[in-house]
């Protein structure tokens, strides 16, 4: 009745934004991502007899009353499944850099998914973790795999959307360098971000009519290992979800002075003819993409801009683990 699961953060390379199914959390869009080396959560999972409710504790604390009910929601699908009524105690440890600044959703509800479903005695293979997953963030979805992972859009009342994965770690060994700019304002999570975005955005329909092409584009360039395709695709990407952000009502603006100065950067590379290509999720810090070659001048290039706290470089990562 005890299990623990290790999952590695993902970045979107084509991104997730706004969800056909809210009850059921389905995606709208089809996303593909790729698995981070280093940034991994632990989670352990005990049903346990003698607890008379459940106990959440995240890296040593107490989890707050919203983060145990995502958690406790999870748990329920995982009982339910297993017909099993005992409470669980559930322990999670992020592995991430000191204040890495990056969403911890995806490796924690994949962790939390494979633990919690080992601990209940379900036996489920890749594919039902990565459905069970994404009833709680879709982006945890593709944390199941390593490498290049997608994730289908979906319709209303699907029960079972799952990731798949496109080619593994070794497939390509591309580095994402993460740069950690200064936080702009509190930030608003991408759950109501996109919610926000699907009702107000005078751009989401158009959002939806291009995500899927920006989506086929990049899964080709993965397989051709085609990084200047992938880099522009990407690019388009994520201006794309940033605009109906930044004109839903009211506005979210999660860019900070110091995005745009990274952004800036990663564009002067490039006309320096470096293949570095930028990503941003919910918040304000840049994800620069590029070959193992350019890493080290990239991340140099970073540490100089204004506004850039902190870099460090990553790589493709594994598939989600489970200890009995
Ligand atoms: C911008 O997976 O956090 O990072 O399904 O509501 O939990 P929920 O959303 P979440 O959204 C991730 C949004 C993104 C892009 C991406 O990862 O694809």
């Amino acid at each position: 009745m005890e299990a623990s699961a290790r999952a590695c953060a993902n970045i979107a390379l084509a991104k997730y934004w706004g969800k056909a199914d809210v009850k059921r959390n389905v995606p709208a869009v089809p996303s593909i991502s790729l698995t981070l080396d280093q940034l991994a959560t632990e989670t352990r999972v005990r049903f346990d007899p003698s607890l008379s409710s459940d106990v959440v504790r995240l890296d040593g604390r107490r989890a707050t009353e919203m983060e145990a009910e995502r958690v406790v929601a999870m748990l329920d699908r995982v009982r339910r499944e297993a017909r099993l009524r005992l409470n669980a105690h559930v322990s999670s440890h992020n592995h991430f850099p000191t204040a890495a600044g990056l969403a911890s959703s995806a490796s924690g509800f994949a962790a939390l998914a494979a633990s919690a479903s080992a601990a209940a005695g379900l036996r489920f293979n890749a594919r039902r973790l990565s459905a069970l997953a994404r009833a709680s963030s879709a982006s945890a979805a593709r944390s199941i795999y390593g490498g290049f992972v997608e994730l289908p859009a979906g319709n209303r009342g699907d029960t079972d959307l799952a990731a798949r994965p496109i080619a593994p770690p070794e497939h390509w060994n591309l580095r994402l360098v993460v740069a950690l700019t200064e936080p702009g304002k509190k930030k608003i999570s991408s759950t109501e971000g996109m919610e926000r975005s699907r009702k107000t955005s005078p751009f989401y329909g158009a959002w939806l009519t291009q995500a899927p092409k920006w989506s086929r584009q990049i899964k080709r360039a993965i397989k051709e290992r085609d990084l200047d395709t992938l880099g522009a695709a990407m690019e388009q990407s994520t201006l794309a979800f940033h605009c109906c952000a930044i004109t839903s009502d009211p506005p979210i603006m999660y860019w900070a002075p110091s995005t745009l100065a990274a952004l800036a950067t990663v564009r002067g590379l490039r006309e320096r003819g470096v293949s570095v290509w930028a990503t941003m999720d919910a918040g304000p810090h840049v994800k620069a993409l590029c070959g193992i070659g350019d890493a080290t001048r990239v991340r140099q290039a970073l540490d100089r801009t204004r506004g850039v706290t902190r870099t460090w470089v990553t790589k493709p990562g594994p598939d989600v683990e489970v200890h009995r």
